[in-house]
């Protein structure tokens, strides 16, 4: 899931290059390399390491060419060393590249045969020499596309350049993320929007098997096979500004802090706040067959898994239709059963998520409805679902997830409120107080973030910990699962989210005195709604149960922080905790939103003090395009 970008214009891309190498880093952050067609010549510059190793080693040096292409690599094929880094160049061409070439191998064997040097270890330059041999025979870039996409099987993304056709660049998509850029006198390639915005926000989102082929005059698309497309120029709204970090630290806790802001601008754009109802445009056309929807499977990854398991929880209660989770890697090589009447929810932020994607085409071939939970407009999952609900969070660009998490928390509430309300399980009063209890949120947000001294003070006295344990039930799990995923993610410490009540099945073995144990423990009164779909009774169960979880781990050592509402306070919650914090009170199924706020501040506040990278973790990339 290498970021890659292509220029053509006036300018010497030397600085448009890295700016969007910069901005696409966060989909891989071993190597990174430049290359630029200067006289007739590229020139190649690549480094191991950040991108900053590649600025470095590029001094003050200008370029009077106007044509280049960039690459920030998560390496797949081949170690993250220089030699591995893109730019390749064979011949004249020159290539970067995003995805795997699934049988290289076969192409390598065959390129050893004629006696071509092979200098990388990558996927990557085999595809170089394969342009190499047909611009050789003297063949157009343009007709060398034609003849070698026919040879590759994978998934991937290229753009490439031939020293013999300056002002041109070709950028081809098949299986990995790829749009075009249009400006005045200049076009552009790139990975993700994010890399260009800042010069243009004319966009072209190519798909599967088109080309971009880009000249300084403008942009043009085909097919694979040649024929060419009349495609549609796309204006995006994102500004640049919302993409750099406004005076924080790091993006990630730049995120964290937009939540309410993001909230407000995701719950206020599917609300008629003067009727006080839910409003789901993405889905006005899908009410008729909502109905007749007997199960919803729910596929995400990641982040957007977890808020798939909360979203579980409010379908079932508001809707009354039972719904599965699945893993996206995992769904579709399970032969899923997706009957008539199944509705494939899948959630991602990216929208370009690889096995998300692949799970929402495995619903489609088998012809069951599909809709989306994206926050990326015009994402490739967007584009391909039946339907499609948008979180308004605006650009998330630390790995970790945070705002996009709690908007898809809050968009698939709504989702299941309407659902409710379409299947008659839930009144229309029941739906309005659930409606108005989700306009308060952002407020409720904005005062669990007060709460970050304190979780700062709670994080410098527990990183040294080894293990840290979070414990959550009903629908506080999933914040468990996600509070450990977090603090893995951007610590590197060890982490693990579990079920409360599952604790004596065996990881309760795992608590000694070096055990940090993470209870959460807001009340969790469980809504009844009657047959009419009215409120019928809350009570209080699990709530009194968790507190038997915590005394059965504080009786074997570990140190445990409780995090609780605020009615917790002075209770045994919180006597029997070693540190205690109160979310603002709110009703049952707003609080896993809530808990988020600390579980994020605590990862964060943690990775911190250990000296991470907060935004950019080892081995990790925000948009996993490979599978
Ligand atoms: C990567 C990111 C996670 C994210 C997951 C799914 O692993 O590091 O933060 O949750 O992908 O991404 P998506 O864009 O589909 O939500």
């Amino acid at each position: 899931m290498c970021g890659i970008i292509g220029y053509v214009g006036h300018h010497d891309p030397k600085g448009i290059l890295l700016d969007g190498l910069k901005r696409l880093e966060y989909r891989g952050y071993d190597s990174a390399g430049i290359a630029v067609l200067e006289e007739n010549k590229v020139e190649v510059f690549r480094s191991e390491g950040r991108l900053h190793r590649l600025e470095e080693k590029l001094g003050n040096r200008r370029f009077q060419g106007h044509v280049g292409v960039g690459h920030t690599r998560w390496a797949t094929h081949g170690a993250p060393t220089e030699v591995n880094a893109h730019p390749h160049r064979v011949g004249s061409i020159t290539l970067v590249h995003n995805g795997i070439i699934e049988n290289y191998l076969e192409h390598k064997e065959t390129l050893l045969k004629l006696g071509r040097k092979i200098a990388s270890d990558t996927d990557t330059e085999i595809v170089a020499h394969l342009f190499d041999i047909e611009v050789s025979k003297g063949q157009t870039l343009h007709q060398a596309v034609l003849n070698v996409l026919p040879k590759l099987k994978g998934s991937y993304a290229f753009v490439i350049l031939n020293d013999k056709e300056p002002n041109l660049l070709i950028g081809v998509r098949n299986g990995a993320p790829l749009l075009a850029g249009i400006g005045k006198d200049e076009s552009f390639v790139a990975s993700d929007v994010q890399a260009i915005l800042s010069r243009t926000n004319q966009i072209i989102y190519l798909n599967e098997n088109q080309f971009a082929v880009c000249r300084r005059e403008g942009v043009e698309v085909f097919e694979a096979n040649g024929k060419k497309l009349s495609p549609e120029v796309k204006t995006i709204h994102w500004t640049p500004e919302q993409m750099e970090k406004a005076g924080y630290r790091h993006y990630m806790l730049k995120e964290i802090h937009e939540q309410s802001r993001a909230l407000t601008n995701t719950i206020e754009s599917h609300i008629d706040q003067a009727q006080g109802k839910i409003c789901l445009a993405g889905i006005d056309s899908a009410k008729s067959k909502l109905k007749n929807i007997g199960r919803v499977s729910i596929v995400a990854c990641g982040t957007a898994r977890h808020a798939g398991l909360v979203g579980k929880d409010y379908i079932e209660r508001f809707a009354h239709i039972p719904v599965d989770v699945d893993y996206g890697s995992e769904f579709r090589y399970r032969d899923p059963i997706l009957a008539p009447g199944t509705l494939l929810l899948v959630i991602s932020q990216s929208g370009e998520t690889a096995d998300t994607l692949a799970a929402l085409r495995e619903g489609k071939n088998r012809g069951v409805l599909t809709l989306a939970i994206c926050n990326v407009r015009d994402s490739t999952i967007a584009r391909e679902a039946d339907h499609v609900l948008y979180t308004n969070a605006g650009p998330e660009i630390g790995v970790a997830s945070t705002k996009a998490f709690t908007t898809q928390l809050a968009m698939v509430f709504m989702f299941a409120v309407e659902f409710g309300l379409i299947n008659k399980t839930l009144s229309e009063d029941a739906a309005k107080s659930l409606t108005s209890d989700l306009l308060k949120l952002p407020t409720l947000v904005d005062k669990a973030l007060t709460l970050e001294s304190a979780i700062e003070t709670i994080a410098q006295e527990l990183q040294h910990h080894t293990f840290f344990f979070y414990m959550g039930r009903g629908i506080h799990f999933p914040i468990s699962l996600e509070g450990a995923l977090k603090l893995k993610e951007i610590s590197y410490l060890h982490a693990e989210g579990y079920a409360a009540g599952e604790l004596k099945h065996g990881p309760i073995a795992l608590i000694d005195r070096n055990t940090v144990i993470i209870v959460l423990a807001p009340k969790d009164r469980e809504t009844k709604f009657d047959a009419g779909g009215h409120l019928a009774s809350l009570s209080q169960t699990l709530h009194e149960k968790t507190m038997s979880n915590l005394q059965e781990v504080k009786s074997r050592g570990g140190k445990i922080w409780t995090v609780g509402g605020e009615s917790e306070a002075g209770t045994a919650f919180d006597t029997e905790s070693d540190y205690f914090t109160a979310i603002p009170n709110s009703t049952w199924s707003l609080n896993p939103i809530l808990l988020s706020i600390p579980m994020q501040l605590f990862a964060y506040h943690v990775a911190l003090q250990r000296g991470t990278d907060v935004d950019k973790p080892r081995n990790l990339a925000k948009s996993v395009t490979v599978e």
